[in-house]
C-alpha cells in the first residue's frame, strides 16, 4: 500500500509560524506539549477498567467541592508535569488547583499562561461516554512572569489560543490559533495528531438544542421561553421541530455542535444563589467560546459575548449559550426583551411546558 504523507500538528504549527516570522517557536512548543498531555490522557482513557483509572481518588475533593475522581487527578498531573518544564509557561491554573501553579524553581519561565480543565465530564468518566480537555492560552502581563491569580483574569478576548481533545470513539485535537478552527485525530499507530477535519465551520442555523432539563424549574424567562418555543415544534413560533441532545460532557456536545451545528444552554439559573451558572469562565467557557467564534459561531452568556466578560476570580462561573449563530443570537435578543411576566406569552404560564415554580 502506497504511503500518503499526513499532515500533522507539528507540520501544521511550523506552517503556522511562518506567517509569523517573529515568533519564537516557544508558541508552537505550548501547544505541542498541551497536545502531548492529551494523548497521555488518551491512553490511560482507552485503558479503561484495565488501567485501574476508574472511580474516585480516595475521599479528594477539588475547589468547587466536587468529588475528585482518579483520572480527574491523572489528567491534571499530565497537564502539570509535560507543561512545567519547558520554559514557555508563566504559570498554569487548572480546574483541579485552589491556586494558580508556580513553575517549580528548576525551570524557566516564559511569556505565557496556559488554563485548563484537565478531564471535562467527570459524571461520564467511569461510564464510558465521551469525556475531553479543554485548554486556554493567554499571554502573561509584561512585567515579572509569576503566574499569579490576577495575571490570569483576562476576559476571552485576549486568548492567544484555544482548543480542546475529546477522548471519544477517535480521540481528536480541536484547536485554533485565533486564524479558524482546524481538527486532527489522533493516528492510533503514529500516536500523532493528523489534519483531518480543515477549517471547520458552525453552521448557522440549527434545529437541535442541548440542556440539562431538570433544571427547568430554576431557568430565568428568556431561557424558558426560548426552549418552550423549540419544544412547540412545527406548531409553536418557530414552525418546526427540534431535536434535543444532552451528554453531560460539554466538550462532547461542543464538538457535535460544531460537525453539525446546534446550540448549548448551561445558564444561569436560580439553582444555586451562590453562582452565576455551572461552568467555569476562564478554562471552560472563554477556550469552547472563543473556538466557536472562530468557527463562525457565537458564544455569549445570554447578556454579553462571553469573550467580554472580565474575569473577577479563576474559578469564577458564568452562563454560558453557544453554538448555532442564528440561534445565540435569538437567545441574546430574548435577553433583552422585557421580563415574560410584562407581556403576554401563549406557551407560558397556564399552558407553559416548563411552568414557572408558583
Ligand atoms: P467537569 O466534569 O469538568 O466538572 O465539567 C462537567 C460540566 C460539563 O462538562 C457538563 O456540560 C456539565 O458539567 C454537566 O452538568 P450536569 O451534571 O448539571 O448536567
Ligand atoms: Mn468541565
Ligand atoms: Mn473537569
Amino acid at each position: 500500500m502506497p504511503l500518503t504523507p499526513k499532515f500533522t500538528l507539528t507540520q501544521f504549527l511550523i506552517e503556522e509560524r511562518r506567517r509569523h516570522p517573529e515568533a519564537t517557536g516557544d508558541f508552537n512548543s505550548v501547544i505541542l506539549n498541551v497536545a502531548m498531555a492529551c494523548k497521555h490522557i488518551a491512553r490511560a482513557v482507552a485503558f479503561g477498567a484495565l488501567g485501574g483509572v476508574y472511580g474516585n481518588a480516595g475521599g479528594a475533593v477539588n475547589v468547587q467541592g466536587e468529588q475528585q475522581k482518579t483520572l480527574d487527578v491523572l489528567s491534571n498531573d499530565a497537564f502539570l508535569r509535560i507543561n512545567e518544564w519547558g520554559g514557555q509557561l508563566a504559570g498554569m491554573a487548572s480546574e483541579e488547583l485552589e491556586k494558580p501553579y508556580e513553575i517549580p524553581a528548576q525551570f524557566p519561565r516564559g511569556k505565557y499562561l496556559l488554563a485548563f480543565d484537565p478531564l471535562d465530564g467527570s459524571s461520564n468518566i467511569d461510564v464510558n461516554v465521551s469525556v475531553g480537555s479543554i485548554f486556554s492560552v493567554l499571554r502573561a502581563p509584561e512585567r515579572l512572569h509569576e503566574g499569579e491569580e490576577m495575571d490570569f483574569l483576562q476576559p476571552g478576548c485576549t486568548q492567544v489560543a484555544a482548543g480542546y481533545a475529546i477522548y471519544g470513539p477517535t480521540t481528536m485535537l480541536v484547536l485554533t490559533v485565533g486564524n479558524g478552527v482546524n481538527g486532527f485525530t489522533l493516528d492510533p499507530n503514529l500516536y500523532e495528531f493528523v489534519l483531518t477535519h480543515p477549517d471547520m465551520r458552525v453552521p448557522e442555523d440549527t434545529q437541535e438544542f442541548a440542556i440539562n432539563a431538570s433544571n427547568s424549574r430554576f431557568w430565568e424567562a428568556p431561557i424558558k421561553r426560548y426552549v418552550d418555543e423549540c419544544l412547540a415544534g412545527t406548531g409553536g413560533p418557530r414552525g418546526k421541530d427540534f431535536n434535543m441532545r444532552w451528554i453531560a460532557s460539554m466538550v462532547a456536545e461542543a464538538h457535535r455542535i460544531l460537525m453539525r451545528g446546534g446550540v448549548f444552554m448551561y445558564p444561569r439559573d436560580t439553582k444555586d444563589p451562590s453562582r452565576a451558572g455551572r461552568l467555569r469562565l476562564l478554562y471552560e467557557a472563554n477556550p469552547i467560546g472563543f473556538v466557536m467564534e472562530q468557527a463562525g459561531g457565537r458564544a455569549s452568556t445570554g447578556r454579553q459575548p462571553v469573550l467580554s466578560v472580565q474575569p473577577s476570580s479563576l474559578h469564577q462561573r458564568v452562563g454560558l449559550v453557544f453554538g448555532s449563530k442564528n440561534e445565540v443570537e435569538r437567545i441574546e435578543r430574548y435577553h433583552l426583551e422585557p421580563r415574560r411576566d410584562d407581556f403576554s406569552y401563549p406557551l407560558f404560564n397556564e399552558r407553559g411546558l416548563f411552568r414557572a415554580p408558583l
